[in-house]
């Protein structure tokens, strides 16, 4: 048999890769992409959150905002509604994945990611008024190194929650008749 030209040898080892990992389709495309906002945005809450309490607060709430305040509060909102679409999004796709493999979520899954999306709302409402214009906002203000304190807490909490949520995914799901492990259900994240 002549020599495949070089070329032609990593185009076809290529192809053999792309034949084994998952379809490179729009849902893909939309697991992934919604995966990263969710990541992002987690980043920018959380981030902020960490830097105002870690550094910024012990200086008062002034040197938190350096008259910038309504720009933090726009970027707050902002990753707020990313981290509930894309973690919605996130939810149903997972539900999908086991519902279709023959699956039904874990209890434990379903308690959990209700804790986490709870304990989201009081992060996102916590970094929201502190960044608010409203009296009430003030108020939360005076407070300020404690309602950090809340907010850094729960972000830590959400984390360890959303690693816990995907090990649910690694681990495999349990057969609806909770016998024999089953497969495990590739998880929409890849
Ligand atoms: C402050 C708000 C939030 C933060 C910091 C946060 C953070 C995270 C992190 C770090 C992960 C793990 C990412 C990964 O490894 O794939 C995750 C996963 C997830 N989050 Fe969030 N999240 C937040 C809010 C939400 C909300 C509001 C929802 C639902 C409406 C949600 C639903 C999910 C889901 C479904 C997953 C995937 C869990 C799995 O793999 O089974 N998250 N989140």
């Amino acid at each position: 048999m002549p020599e495949l030209p070089l070329p032609w040898i990593a185009a076809m080892a290529a192809l053999a890769q792309v034949a084994d990992s998952p379809a490179i389709d729009g849902a893909m495309i939309a697991r992934v992409v919604s995966r990263m906002l969710h990541v992002l945005s987690a980043i920018i809450l959380g981030g902020g959150l960490f830097y105002m309490r870690s550094i910024l607060s012990p200086a008062g709430a002034e040197a938190c905002y350096a008259g910038r305040r309504s720009a933090w509060a726009r970027w707050v909102a902002i990753a707020s509604f990313l981290l509930l679409a894309s973690g919605l999004f996130n939810f149903l796709a997972i539900f999908d994945q086991y519902r279709d493999a023959g699956h039904k979520l874990p209890p434990t899954y379903h308690m959990l990611f209700g804790v986490k999306v709870l304990l989201a709302l009081a992060a996102m409402f916590i970094a929201a008024i502190l960044a608010g214009r409203t009296a009430a906002a003030n108020r939360f203000r005076a407070h300020l190194a404690q309602w950090l304190n809340i907010g850094w807490t729960a972000i830590i909490a959400i984390v360890v929650l959303g690693a816990l949520l995907r090990a649910h995914h690694v681990l495999g799901p349990q057969g609806a008749d909770g016998g024999a492990a089953a497969a495990p259900v590739e998880s929409p994240h890849g």
